[in-house]
């Protein structure tokens, strides 16, 4: 269950609540007002077309169809091993890093199939940041701030690297913690303060897409609240893919919830949508708890 604490929410937007009958106890949702121009920079950004995925013999994921919108926070929930983190890291191309993982079907970024690009450009467009914080543990905060750029050979000047830093960590929400101790390492901070800074890793790359993975879920009431107001504010520039088993997180800060069962996706819908009147029988008894 989850504290008090995260019912607390400190967004400057204006926002409504409403409160999903059917759940066990009652997770509240936001929708945000957002102005026009706003919804008409929104364009389809991902798309998917029967997407399967494999480990060896064994399909973990089964005729994914999908489309995602720019600018959008899109949940990815479901019972433990129904596919949530395989569908991610097929998003990157990180699963056909594990030998004898396949994939078929189409996964398009900007129209481009992303199994058609070459993978550095494609992880640069999609960032992703992990479960556990990992900062890399030799270098400095500054130092893992640039860390994608470096350890791709790409050489910035000193004053560029000095305006990602800083911008990173701003847009991070970590700046004023860290500005006078950016030489000391990563390690040093808190794990809340180490997940931030992974999120500033990643969007330092300005990145498309942000793949976060049960992101906050070694993280404290605090600190996840931190990061959940981050999502919200950096939807603003990126779009936004969490997986989270948290159903309250789903409700706090996503405007789409894509719900897997085994592999397949069962339902996709805007969050109030899928909380307060999911169409498959299968995201009702999950969202209500009868299982997962
Ligand atoms: N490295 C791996 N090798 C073989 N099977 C895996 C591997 N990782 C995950 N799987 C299997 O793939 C399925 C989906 O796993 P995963 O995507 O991690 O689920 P989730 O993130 O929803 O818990 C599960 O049946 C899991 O056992
Ligand atoms: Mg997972």
């Amino acid at each position: 269950m989850e504290s008090p604490v995260l019912e607390m929410t400190t967004m400057s937007q204006p926002e409504t609540h409403t409160e999903i009958k059917t759940a066990p106890e009652q997770v509240k949702l936001h929708t945000m007002e957002q102005p026009a121009e706003e919804k008409k920079l929104r364009k389809p950004i991902l798309k998917t077309k029967d997407f399967n995925a494999f480990f060896g013999k064994n399909q973990v994921l089964k005729n994914v169809n999908v489309e995602l919108s720019s600018n959008q926070v899109t949940a990815v929930m479901g019972p433990s091993g129904c596919g949530k983190t395989t569908f991610i890291r097929c998003i990157n191309r990180m699963h056909e890093l594990t030998p004898d993982a396949k994939v078929s079907g189409e996964m398009l970024l900007d129209d481009l199939d992303v199994y058609d690009m070459n993978t550095i450009v494609l992880r640069r467009k999609i960032g992703m940041v992990f479960q556990r914080p990992n900062p890399f543990p030799t270098m400095s905060i500054y130092e893992n701030v640039i860390a994608g750029y470096s350890l791709n050979g790409i050489r910035l000047s000193k004053t560029d690297k000095e305006q990602i830093v800083t911008e990173s960590l701003t847009r991070a929400a970590l700046w004023n913690e860290v500005k006078d101790n950016l030489h000391k390492k990563g390690t040093f901070l808190s794990g809340g303060q180490q997940q931030r800074l992974c999120i500033a890793r990643a969007i330092a790359m300005k990145p498309e897409i942000l793949l976060l993975d049960e992101a906050t879920s070694a993280l404290d009431p605090i600190s996840t609240a931190k990061i959940e107001e981050l999502i919200y504010e950096l939807k603003d520039k990126y779009t936004i893919i969490i997986v989270t088993h948290n159903m309250q997180q789903a409700g706090r800060v996503s405007d789409f919830t894509a719900f897997f069962y085994m592999g397949e996706l069962i339902e996709f819908d805007s969050t109030k949508e899928i909380f307060t009147n999911p169409k498959n029988p299968r995201t009702q008894n999950y969202i209500t708890g009868r299982f997962g």
